[in-house]
């Protein structure tokens, strides 16, 4: 990584200097002056009470005398007050790209010796899927493809809620209706479902039937367990078929319902270590700790009924997890609204010592609609996943008469790429407004307008024949390019460390930003000069291997035309 080949030579310097300590380069904020910057020369000052200007002319003269400063650098300043500014050479510029393009993933650093255990999607049986559960899908898929990417092994679960208080409601509604067993569909699930919850809030009779149905499945009622099935087979067959649209792949299907077999060893650990306490006829477990800044109201395991709860099932499934994978890392996508259950979780399975691995909660922010408040349909409520997706659709084809004649497997891949590009670009943890006008626009940071440029960027290299680099750069808008490159790892490694898809979303805008000036200002195909065009080709190959495979880390497949 370009950083890190400088921070080496910035600590043999160091050494040599016999200072110790900071080597920090980073990026430089003022690209017009020098590309990267060394921003230890205050701290080393205040460490060895010299003044930074005594301390940064010496490392830079230092620098410039070294026999293979050329090979590094083309220029390396002091500027007042204390910063040292780095132009890297031209020759270092190619040779690191040389090796992105002939080195497997881009020569992206690889580490294999970790297991990821990824919980995401986690929709709800019974329930249809609306715009609310795309984030966990496609934010935990792309996190997914990042940890992957850097060479560890990982394990994804979809962990449906299936043992919740809408199964019990839907079963009431099936034996009132009258149903055949045979005769749910999800026509029939998605019609159920909505009208009985709407009576439970209305009935509290009703309701109560239904948590004593839910209570009696989760204890083991035969015939209950037979719809539970049945329920879940054609219920889980539409999350498939939705989940394959979005191109979001489970290693495992289990759901809430494979937690109860570890619900009694996960409560005897507990009780070993001498956890529990009796609250109200409940089993809860104290969580608070003396540095909490808010309450942190105590985990509840088994209710005063005898029934179970989410808390309950997330314990137990993580102790299945530990018995069935060992993973190093577990790592769970929900809404933030979710923070405090799984502080809960995890403060209780470390105090019970039920895993060693590190437990990860990565919530993510509210889908939002122009009005800012959580995105609805024009009728107010919240649009199921399906519908978004035709609308989508509809929308992008009615901005040019073309788009009706593409293929069907190319629209649906843009309307992938309008909806996954808006997701992925925002920081995980906000809120963003979801504009379909907006992100079905060709310009603008938007899925679409990568798409159009990988395609176009694919219109000059086709059929070219791909030769090597020398070492050379032609001008600043290749500089750029070439640059931008180099950086890849830079933003890949940040998307990695904190699980922030929107790292790798930004840098291909601003790779597609860039290229697009690159080939505006530099006709290739005219190019006369065939060393300076065989050059070009080259990046222009590179660049869109790196915005395929970056793509498809977000989760999204390029259509043939546009
Ligand atoms: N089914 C849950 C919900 O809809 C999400 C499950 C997340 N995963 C977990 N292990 N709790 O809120």
């Amino acid at each position: 990584m370009i950083t890190k080949i400088l921070e080496n030579i910035m600590k043999e310097e160091l050494n040599k200097l016999n200072y110790n300590g900071y080597t920090k380069v980073i990026k430089s904020n003022r690209p017009d002056l020098c590309d990267y910057q060394f921003d230890g020369v205050f701290k080393l000052a205040s460490i060895y009470k010299k003044s930074p200007i005594e301390i940064g002319e010496e490392i830079v003269s230092s620098l410039n005398e070294r026999g293979d400063f050329s090979c590094y650098f083309k220029e390396v300043n002091f500027v007042k007050p204390g910063f040292i500014n780095i132009t890297i050479s031209d020759s270092l510029i190619n040779e690191l790209l040389i090796k992105m393009n002939e080195k497997e993933k881009f020569n992206i650093e690889q580490k294999n010796d970790e297991v990821f255990f990824l919980d995401y999607g986690g929709p709800n049986i019974a329930k249809p899927l609306h715009v609310g559960h795309l984030r966990s899908a496609i934010v935990g898929e792309s996190v997914k493809r990042i940890i992957e990417f850097k060479g560890y092994k990982t394990i994804s679960d979809v962990h449906l809620g299936d043992y919740g208080l809408q199964i019990g409601q839907v079963i009431y509604a099936i034996k009132k209706d009258n149903i055949n067993i045979d005769d749910i569909t999800i026509d029939y699930l998605e019609k159920a479902y909505p009208t009985i919850s709407a009576l439970c809030k209305e009935n509290k009779e009703v309701k109560s039937i239904c948590e004593d149905i839910t209570k009696e499945l989760q204890d083991g009622n035969l015939e209950y367990h037979k719809y539970f099935l049945k329920i879940k087979e054609v219920s889980g067959n539409d999350i498939k078929r939705i989940y394959k649209y979005l191109d979001v792949n489970f290693d495992l299907w289990y759901g809430e319902s494979d937690s109860y077999n570890y619900i009694e060893e996960a409560k005897n650990i507990i009780d070993s270590k001498k956890l529990f306490k009796i609250s109200e006829g409940a089993l809860v477990v104290d969580v608070k700790e003396d540095t909490d800044k808010k309450e942190i109201p105590p985990l509840i395991f088994r209710k005063s009924n005898g029934g179970y709860l989410y808390g309950t099932t997330d314990i137990a499934t993580i102790l299945q997890r530990e018995k069935e994978y060992k993973p190093d890392h577990i790592l769970y996508f929900t809404d933030l609204r979710q923070d405090m259950h799984f502080n809960q979780v995890f403060r209780t399975v470390k105090k019970a010592s039920i895993t060693d691995a590190n437990l990860e909660f990565l919530g993510f922010g509210t889908v939002n609609g122009k009005d800012g408040k959580p995105y609805k349909t024009r009728s107010g409520e919240a649009p199921k996943l399906d519908n978004l997706f035709k609308e989508v659709k509809d929308l992008f084809i009615s901005k040019k008469p073309e788009n009706e004649g593409m293929s069907l497997k190319d629209q649906d891949k843009i309307v992938n790429a309008i909806i996954k590009f808006a997701d992925l670009q925002n920081n995980r943890e906000k809120d963003y407004i979801f504009d379909i006008d907006k992100f079905s626009e060709v310009v603008g940071k938007t899925g679409p307008y990568i798409l159009y440029t990988y395609l176009r960027i694919n219109k000059i290299i086709e059929n070219k024949e791909i030769t090597t680099l020398n070492n050379i750069v032609y001008n600043d808008y290749d500089r750029n390019l070439r640059i931008k490159l180099i950086e890849l790892e830079l933003a890949f490694n940040n998307a990695f460390e904190c699980r922030m898809p929107s790292y790798i979303a930004d840098y291909i805008y601003d790779l597609c930003v860039i290229v697009n000036s690159f080939y505006q200002n530099n006709h290739i195909n005219s190019e006369q000069d065939l060393e300076k065009k065989n050059n070009w080709i080259y990046i222009l190959n590179l660049t869109n291997k790196i915005i395929k495979e970056m793509l498809n880390i977000l989760v999204i497949d390029i259509p043939s035309v546009m």
